[in-house]
């Protein structure tokens, strides 16, 4: 039944009961742990408020007192996130022989990978369709070039669509970068800060397919990001939890049409001296729906050493994090995966 086509290929055989590899134990299930929206929410911001000192304050209270929050009117065209929502699910919509170009094995760049979001060891256990993940260390924000190579005229209309999307993002990426920086003293993101916060950047096109027995497992198992900063793009199912750091409770992030969700990393907890959380999500699965997101990661460059900034710790506060080549870190990250949050403690 399930050959060559994981998940996908049980969801589409129509199977009315969860295979027993699925099923997470209890305690890693949410039905009986997460809040009502009314109780607790992440803030929502809107920046096209006038009043910039205002919008910088929410978002630097949010990554302190959450790391996670929305903001809408961020300038992104909606077009441009329709845009990219209908190339995902085109591309998942592909036979799996299409697909299957992108795989470890067949795809022609590195940076192109069509596979599981974590391990796949990990994965086996999680009831994610597909993702299929761009990656390139030699994106900068402002010389915007992927350098990916497609194997089909199909999937180069999915990288337009994305390479749009990156570039109607960077004005977001980077003034968010300026408000939390000037909050720890970083006057600007010039050559030597920028590659701390922005040296490379991903793009995951991710699919939750339709479950049988969403109650008993999960689309993600909790995990911070490695990033300094993700930008999350969702559509209207929901299903993103968040663990809040006030009450431990798991928060649904309700799907606002047209905004981003946005969450510090750990390597922004790392810079930031511990300021700014880095805190663990998790995402439902969906009995009705299949459900796609799309974030973009914003990381440090590999090579570079992410610890607490000089900024900030110039004032006498204690270190609480030791410097770590960012690669390092970011190979015991993927060792960790889905063993839930605690991963930054390496950095200790
Ligand atoms: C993730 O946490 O990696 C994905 C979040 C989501 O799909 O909403």
């Amino acid at each position: 039944v399930n050959q060559g086509n994981g998940v996908k290929g049980l969801s589409e055989t129509g199977i009315k009961a969860l295979p027993d590899q699925y099923i997470q134990p209890f305690e890693e299930r949410l039905i009986n742990k997460f809040v009502n929206e009314t109780d607790e929410a992440i803030p929502v911001i809107d920046m096209s408020n006038p009043d910039e000192g205002k919008v910088a304050k929410a978002i630097c209270d949010a990554a302190e007192k959450w790391g996670f929050f929305q903001v809408i009117n961020h300038g992104v065209p909606l077009e441009v996130l329709d845009n990219v929502k209908a190339a995902t699910h085109r591309f998942f919509n592909l036979p799996v022989e299409e697909k299957s170009k992108y795989t470890k094995e067949n795809s022609l760049s590195t940076n192109v990978r069509f596979g599981t979001s974590f391990s796949p060891r990990a994965d086996q256990k999680l009831w994610s369709g597909k993702i299929i993940s761009v990656s390139s260390l030699s994106l900068k924000l402002n010389h915007h070039s992927f350098g990916l190579t497609f194997a089909s005229e199909f999937t180069n209309q999915l990288y337009h669509s994305l390479d749009l999307y990156m570039n109607k993002s960077k004005t977001i990426v980077r003034k968010l970068l300026e408000y939390l920086g000037k909050n720890l003293n970083v006057k600007e993101l010039d050559e030597t800060k920028e590659p701390l916060f922005i040296g490379s950047i991903r793009v995951n096109l991710n699919y939750y397919l339709i479950c049988p027995n969403p109650d008993l497992t999960v689309g993600v198992g909790r995990h911070s990001d490695v990033s300094s900063l993700t930008i999350l793009l969702q559509d209207q199912i929901g299903g993103l939890h968040v663990r809040s750091l006030a009450s431990g409770n798991w928060v649904h992030v309700p799907p606002v049409p047209g905004s981003f969700v946005i969450n510090i990393g750990d390597a922004m907890q790392i810079l930031s001296n511990g300021r700014y959380k880095s805190v663990e999500d998790r995402v439902l699965a969906n009995g009705s729906n299949n459900r796609i997101s799309v974030p973009i990661f914003v990381n440090p460059k590999p090579e570079s050493v992410t610890g607490p900034l000089s900024e900030v710790i110039a004032n006498g506060e204690e270190p609480i994090y030791r410097d770590v080549v960012y690669s390092d870190y970011v190979r015991y990250f993927f060792k960790k995966a889905h063993d839930g949050k605690k991963t930054v403690d390496f950095a200790k």
